[in-house]
């Protein structure tokens, strides 16, 4: 089922800051930023060759990132996202296993406009869970 490793994703609380450390700091190759109001935050993406940094800032007033940003101030390692190739047989063989889709269990479009999916943090050992149709 698990495919590459699309993205590994930080919760930051200024994403012009954090931008510009990657940007500046890092010599990386950033993304402009792009508000996605669907899943309450704003997103770039850094390009590291083997996969993606995620950069993720809070938008609007209830930001799913919003709790975690107040547990870690400073930010953090949000989640990681797997690519799958058919992401409704994914989920329908997890949930056979027990495993808990977040939402109402149906895929919203992701930052690449594809289907994607999340999974509860407590079924994988404390590390949320993002699944990405290839
Ligand atoms: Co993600």
């Amino acid at each position: 089922m698990l495919g590459r490793l699309n993205h590994v994703a930080l919760a930051v609380p200024d994403l012009t800051a954090a931008v510009a450390v990657y940007r500046n700091t890092l010599g990386a190759e950033v993304t402009e930023p792009q508000a996605l109001p669907e899943h309450g935050v704003t997103v770039v993406f850094v390009n590291v060759g083997n996969t993606k940094i995620e950069l993720l800032e809070p938008l609007g007033e209830s930001s799913p990132i919003a709790p975690f940003l107040a547990k870690n101030p400073s930010g953090g390692m949000h989640h990681l996202c797997y690519e799958v190739d058919d992401i409704l047989a994914a989920r329908d063989q997890l949930m056979a296993a027990g495993a808990r889709v977040l939402g109402d269990g149906n895929p919203k479009t992701g930052a690449h406009g594809k289907p994607v999916l999340f999974l509860h943090p407590k079924d994988f050992f404390g590390t949320l869970i993002e699944l990405e149709q290839s």
